[in-house]
Protein backbone atom coordinates (compact mmCIF):
# COMPACT_ATOMS: atom_id res chain seq x y z
CA UNK A 1 0.00 0.00 0.00
CA UNK A 2 0.91 3.46 -0.96
CA UNK A 3 1.86 6.07 1.68
CA UNK A 4 -0.49 9.21 1.76
CA UNK A 5 1.63 12.24 1.25
CA UNK A 6 1.29 14.16 4.75
CA UNK A 7 -0.96 17.41 5.17
CA UNK A 8 0.43 20.50 6.54
CA UNK A 9 -2.59 19.62 9.47
CA UNK A 10 -0.82 16.33 10.52
CA UNK A 11 2.65 17.68 10.02
CA UNK A 12 2.12 20.83 12.72
CA UNK A 13 -0.02 18.78 14.58
CA UNK A 14 3.42 15.84 14.91
CA UNK A 15 5.65 19.48 15.35
CA UNK A 16 4.12 20.88 18.42
CA UNK A 17 3.65 17.25 20.15
CA UNK A 18 7.17 16.32 19.44
CA UNK A 19 8.24 19.74 21.01
CA UNK A 20 5.97 19.32 24.08
CA UNK A 21 7.36 15.52 24.66
CA UNK A 22 11.03 17.29 23.99
CA UNK A 23 10.39 19.44 26.90
CA UNK A 24 9.86 16.67 28.70
CA UNK A 25 13.25 15.12 28.17
CA UNK A 26 15.20 13.58 30.78
CA UNK A 27 18.94 13.88 29.28
CA UNK A 28 21.21 15.22 32.22
CA UNK A 29 24.09 13.45 31.01
CA UNK A 30 24.13 14.39 27.05
CA UNK A 31 22.27 17.70 27.63
CA UNK A 32 20.76 16.74 24.12
CA UNK A 33 16.85 16.85 24.42
CA UNK A 34 14.71 14.83 21.90
CA UNK A 35 11.11 14.63 21.18
CA UNK A 36 9.31 12.02 19.00
CA UNK A 37 5.96 12.05 17.82
CA UNK A 38 4.51 9.51 15.73
CA UNK A 39 0.80 8.97 13.50
CA UNK A 40 -0.45 5.60 14.20
CA UNK A 41 -2.95 4.13 11.77
CA UNK A 42 -5.98 5.39 13.44
CA UNK A 43 -5.41 8.80 13.17
CA UNK A 44 -3.89 9.10 16.71
CA UNK A 45 -0.66 11.10 17.59
CA UNK A 46 2.21 9.62 20.04
CA UNK A 47 4.94 11.20 21.73
CA UNK A 48 8.43 10.40 23.88
CA UNK A 49 11.54 11.80 24.73
CA UNK A 50 14.75 11.09 25.64
CA UNK A 51 14.81 8.94 29.26
CA UNK A 52 18.98 8.63 29.84
CA UNK A 53 19.86 6.80 32.70
CA UNK A 54 23.54 6.67 34.89
CA UNK A 55 24.29 3.56 33.36
CA UNK A 56 24.43 4.88 30.16
CA UNK A 57 23.66 2.16 27.98
CA UNK A 58 19.79 2.08 29.75
CA UNK A 59 18.76 5.17 28.65
CA UNK A 60 15.94 5.64 25.70
CA UNK A 61 15.77 7.18 22.42
CA UNK A 62 12.69 9.22 22.09
CA UNK A 63 11.31 7.39 19.10
CA UNK A 64 11.62 4.70 21.18
CA UNK A 65 9.16 6.03 23.87
CA UNK A 66 6.49 6.99 20.88
CA UNK A 67 6.37 3.59 19.69
CA UNK A 68 6.11 2.66 23.07
CA UNK A 69 2.97 4.85 23.52
CA UNK A 70 1.61 3.70 20.30
CA UNK A 71 1.70 0.45 20.83
CA UNK A 72 0.39 0.52 24.37
CA UNK A 73 -2.85 2.37 23.10
CA UNK A 74 -3.12 -0.25 20.81
CA UNK A 75 -1.78 1.47 17.65
CA UNK A 76 0.00 -1.18 15.14
CA UNK A 77 1.12 0.73 12.11
CA UNK A 78 2.95 4.58 11.76
CA UNK A 79 1.91 6.67 9.23
CA UNK A 80 4.39 9.38 9.64
CA UNK A 81 7.23 10.28 12.44
CA UNK A 82 8.45 13.88 13.12
CA UNK A 83 11.81 13.39 15.02
CA UNK A 84 12.87 16.88 16.70
CA UNK A 85 16.26 18.09 18.34
CA UNK A 86 18.65 20.85 18.12
CA UNK A 87 22.05 20.67 17.65
CA UNK A 88 25.24 21.60 15.00
CA UNK A 89 23.84 19.57 13.02
CA UNK A 90 20.54 18.45 11.67
CA UNK A 91 19.26 15.25 13.97
CA UNK A 92 18.06 12.39 12.23
CA UNK A 93 17.38 8.84 13.79
CA UNK A 94 19.50 6.56 15.35
CA UNK A 95 20.13 3.33 13.42
CA UNK A 96 18.88 1.59 16.43
CA UNK A 97 15.62 3.42 16.06
CA UNK A 98 15.50 3.16 12.41
CA UNK A 99 15.09 -0.71 13.10
CA UNK A 100 12.56 -0.43 15.96
CA UNK A 101 10.40 2.01 13.07
CA UNK A 102 11.21 -0.42 10.25
CA UNK A 103 9.07 -3.49 12.54
CA UNK A 104 5.69 -0.87 12.07
CA UNK A 105 6.22 1.31 9.29
CA UNK A 106 6.49 0.90 5.45
CA UNK A 107 9.37 1.41 3.45
CA UNK A 108 7.70 5.27 2.00
CA UNK A 109 6.24 6.06 5.73
CA UNK A 110 7.80 9.79 6.24
CA UNK A 111 10.08 10.45 8.54
CA UNK A 112 9.95 14.12 9.19
CA UNK A 113 13.20 16.02 10.85
CA UNK A 114 12.69 19.45 12.95
CA UNK A 115 14.63 21.67 14.97
CA UNK A 116 13.92 24.97 16.83
CA UNK A 117 13.02 26.37 13.15
CA UNK A 118 10.67 24.07 12.37
CA UNK A 119 10.56 21.20 10.25
CA UNK A 120 13.65 20.58 7.92
CA UNK A 121 13.44 17.58 6.11
CA UNK A 122 11.64 14.65 5.04
CA UNK A 123 12.97 11.73 4.42
CA UNK A 124 11.25 8.02 3.43
CA UNK A 125 12.29 5.19 5.93
CA UNK A 126 13.68 3.44 3.06
CA UNK A 127 15.82 6.09 2.40
CA UNK A 128 17.37 5.96 6.09
CA UNK A 129 17.12 2.42 6.15
CA UNK A 130 17.51 0.20 2.58
CA UNK A 131 17.17 -3.07 2.06
CA UNK A 132 15.82 -3.69 6.15
CA UNK A 133 15.07 -6.46 7.32
CA UNK A 134 12.18 -6.96 9.11
CA UNK A 135 9.03 -8.99 10.14
CA UNK A 136 8.37 -10.60 6.36
CA UNK A 137 12.07 -12.12 6.41
CA UNK A 138 11.13 -14.42 9.50
CA UNK A 139 8.23 -16.04 7.23
CA UNK A 140 4.78 -17.43 8.61
CA UNK A 141 4.74 -18.15 12.35
N1 LIG B 1 18.63 10.33 20.90
C1 LIG B 1 17.29 10.13 20.62
O1 LIG B 1 16.45 10.26 21.50
N2 LIG B 1 16.97 9.75 19.36
C2 LIG B 1 17.85 9.60 18.35
O2 LIG B 1 17.48 9.13 17.28
C3 LIG B 1 19.23 10.05 18.52
C4 LIG B 1 19.68 10.16 19.92
C5 LIG B 1 19.00 10.68 22.27
C6 LIG B 1 19.68 9.58 23.02
C7 LIG B 1 20.47 10.33 24.07
O3 LIG B 1 19.63 10.55 25.21
C8 LIG B 1 20.76 11.67 23.41
O4 LIG B 1 19.91 11.76 22.28
C9 LIG B 1 22.21 11.81 22.96
O5 LIG B 1 22.58 10.74 22.19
Amino acid sequence: MTQMPLGEDAQQALLQAARAARRNAYAPYSHFAVGAALLDEQGRVHAGCNVENAAYPQGLCAEAGALSAMVAAGGRRVAALLLVGEGPSLLTPCGGCRQKLREFAAPDTPVLVADAQGIRQGFTLAQLLPHAFGPEHLGPA
